[in-house]
């Protein structure tokens, strides 16, 4: 079972992603960064997160995994895994794996992940959906900060965070 998927999020100060399916702290830069950080490669995407998404369609220019456990459903573009295993199988060839939520997916394949793309907002926004907090997860380290810049009054960093030990 390969263990060197990257997780792509944008988190607040308490490592929130999001509010009633949708992600309320957006700054325009950390569209292009995530597209760039993607962009070639294979993403691994729950269903909600994928409704939430222009249009409800996939990403263009990236292999789309859509989780989900409904046994009907068929996205165009996209191919579908019914669990954890079976979306590690599909992509099992594929040279680089992002895994971009929700926070279910962030759950059931952060133990799947070596590397953390993290876009840190340092703001408070109100939030119902979190990824798991890796300042509080001795396996994982902050190894690039990145530079603090701002938008709008928002301050942000790209950051990454690499897995230290196997759990
Ligand atoms: N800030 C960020 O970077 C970021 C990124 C992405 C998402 N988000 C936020 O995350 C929130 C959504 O998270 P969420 O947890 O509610 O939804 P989600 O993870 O996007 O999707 C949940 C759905 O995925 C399917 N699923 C999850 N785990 C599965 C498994 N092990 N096997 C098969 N199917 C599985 C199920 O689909 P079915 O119901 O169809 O069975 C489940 O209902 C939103 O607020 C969104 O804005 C934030």
């Amino acid at each position: 079972m390969r263990h060197d998927l990257q997780a792509v999020v944008a988190v607040d100060n308490s490592w929130g992603i999001g509010l009633r399916g949708t992600q309320t702290l957006v700054v325009p830069e950390d569209r292009r960064h995530f597209r760039l950080v993607t962009g070639g490669g294979t993403v691994i995407v729950g269903r909600k997160t994928l409704q939430d998404f222009p249009g409800g369609r996939p990403l263009k220019n990236r292999r789309n995994i859509v989780l989900t456990r409904d046994p009907g459903l068929l996205v165009e573009g996209a191919d579908i895994a019914h669990s954890v295993e079976e979306a590690l199988a599909l992509c099992a060839q594929d040279p680089e794996v992002f895994v971009i939520g929700g926070e279910s997916v962030y759950r059931a394949l952060l133990p799947y992940c070596a590397r953390a793309h993290v876009t840190r907002l340092f703001a408070d926004a109100d939030n119902d959906a979190f990824f798991p907090a890796l300042s509080a997860n001795p396996s994982w380290r902050l190894t690039d900060p990145g530079e603090v810049r701002e938008h709008e009054g928002i301050r942000y960093a790209f950051q990454t965070w690499e897995r230290a030990e196997r759990e």
